[in-house]
């Protein structure tokens, strides 16, 4: 380094006297320029030398350079032999420790298989053990999340098929409600005529069984506008106090004939009468009405109905009014029995199906229950349940 700054300070000295002697050949006097000429060669040739050696100086420097490049890359290389090969088996090893304790479980997790035994099995075995514990829980999680997603799902279709039925029956109740209006004054006035005109009529034996069965359509045509009203415009009930067993009497009344035609036997079982609750005893009798109608269309004639009536205790309601109402017809068959109280399911040719979804409406309006007893024996029994409700007096 030393050496060659001194050469460098050579050179540019013997360079700068070379211009200054070249400068002194021009100004020279006549005869002296070829003295000066020999000068300027000489100090040329001194700056010349000062470069080779510069030159043979650095050229050193720079084959040291390059020989300690050399023996580096050959070091690299040589440790790229080793490197590379025990890459390649750190990579496999850690790709099986992965594929065996993660990507296994995992598989198993997506295929719903239970985990295997390694994965649950091996209490106390270190770190293998805490990790598969891990994915065991992890594979928990999962399982658990997929019910809860199959849950709601199934919640969500219960919930759309619900709305998909109330739309349904909100748009037909609105519609039934319009023809049954327009259809009940009209029927209203055939059904008086008719009867003013037996009144007034001498009728053969022929003639009368017609009129018995004109009679009959109109009253089957009565329920049914009856029906409609009643179920798309169910009116406020208008709470009383008196006795289920009233309504059951006042109902009984009003089929009588009814009953009697059909040679139906009923049959009351009342110890004493049932106590006063709050009750509309028209909408009960509706209710009553409805069961007992159905009860005599799937006797047919000489039937038997049985009416119990008892005081009860049911959680959460307290002490209860039931009334049991059995018939001896064919019952209910299994595969239906849980559609039968939804409006418009019906097995007859011209059932509304609307009676039992207006007598539960009623119920549950009193705040009780009907439902359909399992069958013990033959014919279909239906429970209502109503709460007593009894006054509780607070001393002051
Ligand atoms: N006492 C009964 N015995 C047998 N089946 C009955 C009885 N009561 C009701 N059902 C069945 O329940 C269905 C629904 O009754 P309901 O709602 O009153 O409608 P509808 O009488 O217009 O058919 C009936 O069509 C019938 O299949
Ligand atoms: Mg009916």
């Amino acid at each position: 380094m030393e050496a060659g700054r001194e050469l460098i300070d050579h050179m540019t000295a013997s360079t700068t006297a070379q211009a200054e002697t070249l400068n002194e050949l021009v100004t020279s006097p006549p005869g002296q320029g070829a003295e000066i000429l020999a000068r300027a060669v000489r100090q040329r040739e001194a700056a010349q030398d000062a470069a080779a050696e510069l030159f043979a100086l650095h050229g050193r420097d720079a084959d040291l350079g390059v020989s300690a490049m050399r023996s580096l890359a050959r070091a690299a290389t040589t440790a790229s032999l080793f490197v590379i090969p025990a890459g390649a088996v750190l990579g496999l090893l850690l790709g099986w420790v992965l594929l065996r304790q993660v990507l296994g479980p995992i598989r198993r997790l997506a295929r719903g298989a239970p985990l295997g035994p390694e994965e649950g099995a091996a209490k106390g075995a270190g770190q293998g053990q805490s990790s598969s514990d891990e994915v065991r829980a992890v594979g928990e999680l999962v399982h658990g999340l997929l019910r809860d997603v199959d849950q709601t799902h199934t919640l969500l279709e219960e919930s759309r098929l619900h709305l998909m039925q109330a739309e349904k029956l909100a748009l037909v109740g609105k519609l039934a409600a319009g023809v049954a209006h327009s259809v009940r004054n009209p029927l209203t006035s055939v059904k008086m005529r008719l009867f003013s005109l037996e009144r007034g009529l001498d009728l053969s034996p022929t003639q009368r069984e017609d009129f018995e069965v004109i009679s009959e359509e109109i009253r089957h045509l009565d329920t049914i506008v009856r029906n409609f009203l009643e179920f798309s415009r169910p009116p406020r009930p208008k709470f009383q106090q008196a006795s289920p067993s009233d309504v059951v009497d006042m109902t009984l009344n009003l089929l009588k004939h009814r009953l009697e035609t059909y040679g139906v036997d009923v049959r009351l079982v009342r110890e004493r009468p049932l106590p006063e609750v709050d009750v509309d005893p028209e909408q009960l009798k509706e209710a009553l009405v409805n069961l007992i109608l159905n009860a005599c269309d799937a006797m047919g004639e000489n039937g038997r109905i049985e009416i119990t009536e008892q005081i009860g205790f049911v959680d959460p309601l307290g002490r209860v009014a039931v009334i049991q109402l059995s018939d001896s017809g064919p019952g209910i068959p299994a595969e239906i029995q849980d559609q039968v109280f939804q409006p418009f399911f019906s097995t007859k040719e011209e059932g509304t199906g609307l009676g039992l979804a207006i007598a539960r409406r009623i119920l549950e309006e009193h705040g009780g229950y009907i439902h359909l007893k399992p069958a013990d024996k033959q014919g279909a029994t239906f429970v209502l349940v109503l709460p007593l409700r009894e006054k509780v007096w607070i001393r002051s």
